[in-house]
C-alpha cells in the first residue's frame, strides 16, 4: 500500500518542485493567472509603460472593417473562439462591429481565471443583448481538445496580446502545432504578436515605475504561500527585469535578497536560496515579420494578412492552415 508521504505531487505543486529544484531556479508564468494574478494584469494593461494593449486596441479600432473582411464568409455562421480572453475590452471592438453585420456567430471566451470570464461575461451580457456567448473557465491547452468536437462551424480563433509571446520558441511551435490539430481547413487563427522597437522602450513595458509588474511576479510566491501552504517572505525577493536585443526577449526574474530557506508544506520540502540567487519566472518574446512568418510555416499555418498599428509597435497576424 502507498503511504501518503509517497503520493507524486500533480500540477501546480509538481511544477512548482521541478521549478525549485532546477539549477537555476525558475517558475512557469502560467501560473501568473490566479484572480489576484488576472487583476493585477488589468491594471499592468492600463499603465503608461505598458504599449501593447494600447497598440493592439488601435488596429481594432482603426481596421475593424478590414479583419472583417479578412475573416471571410462571414456571410456563414462562425465560431469566435478567443483563448486567455482577459477582460475582453479589446475583442468588444470587433464584437460591437460584427453585431452590426451579422448576429450568425457565438463568442467563446476561454480564461483560465473564473473572476475574468463571470466579469466579462457580465459586461458583455449588459453590452451585447444579442451576443450569443458560450464563455469556458480553465486551461485552455485541455479545452482546446474539446473544441475539435465543437459545433461543426467554421472557427475563427482568437489569441491576442502578445500571449505567444509568453513561450519560447519550441513551445509556441508545440501550441501552435496542438491548435492546427483541432483546426478543419477554413478555420483561421489571429495572433497578437509584440514586435521588435526601441529597447528602452520593451524594457520600461516590463519595469515599469510604480511597481506593478514586481507586485505581478511576486504575486506568484504569494500564490505558492496560499496554496501550498509555503513561507515565502516576499519582502526578501525583488523583481528583475532585462531586454536582450540579441535574442529579442524581455525575461523577469526575483531576486533572492539574502540567503535564506523556504519550507512548502505541502511538498513537504525545503528549498535554499544563495544571496542574490535568482528565480527565473517569464519571457516576453518579441518577433519581427520573418519570426512570424517562420513560426507560421513551423506550425502548419500560411499568413494571410498582417494588421500594424501607427507605430509599428504590435501586429495581429492572420493565419489560414495549411493544405
Ligand atoms: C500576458 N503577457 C502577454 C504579458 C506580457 O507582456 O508578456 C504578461 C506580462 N508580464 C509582465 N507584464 C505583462
Amino acid at each position: 500500500m502507498q503511504s501518503s508521504s509517497q503520493i507524486q505531487p500533480s500540477g501546480f505543486a509538481a511544477d512548482v518542485l521541478t521549478g525549485l529544484s532546477a539549477e537555476p531556479k525558475f517558475l512557469s508564468s502560467k501560473y501568473f493567472y490566479d484572480d489576484e494574478g488576472s487583476r493585477l494584469f488589468q491594471q499592468i494593461m492600463e499603465l503608461p509603460e505598458y504599449y501593447l494593449t494600447r497598440a493592439e486596441f488601435e488596429i481594432f479600432q482603426t481596421q475593424t472593417k478590414e479583419i472583417f473582411a479578412a475573416f471571410g464568409e462571414t456571410n456563414k455562421s462562425f465560431d469566435l473562439i478567443e483563448l486567455g480572453a482577459g477582460d475582453g475590452t479589446k475583442t468588444a471592438v470587433l464584437i460591437d462591429y460584427f453585431l452590426q453585420q451579422t448576429t450568425d456567430f457565438t463568442y467563446t471566451p476561454i480564461d483560465i481565471s473564473q473572476e475574468a470570464i463571470d466579469s466579462l461575461t457580465a459586461k458583455f451580457k449588459a453590452e451585447f443583448p444579442r451576443l450569443l456567448m458560450t464563455p469556458k473557465t480553465g486551461d485552455y491547452f485541455r479545452i482546446l481538445q474539446t473544441l475539435k468536437t465543437a459545433t461543426g462551424k467554421r472557427k475563427i480563433i482568437l489569441f491576442l496580446g502578445s500571449n505567444v509571446g509568453n513561450f519560447n520558441r519550441e513551445q509556441a511551435v508545440a501550441f501552435f502545432r496542438n491548435l492546427r490539430g483541432v483546426m478543419n481547413d477554413r478555420d483561421l487563427l489571429f495572433v497578437g504578436f509584440d514586435l521588435q522597437k526601441d529597447p528602452h522602450v520593451i524594457l520600461n513595458a516590463y519595469d515599469d515605475a510604480q511597481g506593478v509588474t514586481a507586485q505581478f511576479n511576486l504575486n506568484l510566491l504569494a500564490r505558492i504561500n496560499r496554496e501550498l501552504s509555503a513561507d515565502f517572505d516576499l519582502q526578501k525577493f525583488s523583481h528583475y527585469a532585462v531586454y536582450r536585443p540579441t535574442e529579442c526577449a524581455a525575461r523577469s526574474f526575483l531576486i533572492s535578497l539574502e540567503r535564506q530557506t523556504v519550507h512548502i508544506k505541502t511538498l513537504d520540502k525545503s528549498f535554499d536560496f544563495k544571496a542574490w540567487e535568482p528565480i527565473f519566472m517569464e519571457i516576453s518574446q518579441k518577433y519581427n515579420l520573418e519570426m512570424i512568418e517562420d513560426l507560421a510555416q513551423a506550425s502548419g499555418f500560411q499568413t494571410a494578412k498582417n494588421f500594424f498599428d501607427s507605430q509599428n509597435y504590435f501586429a495581429d497576424s492572420l493565419w489560414k492552415v495549411s493544405l
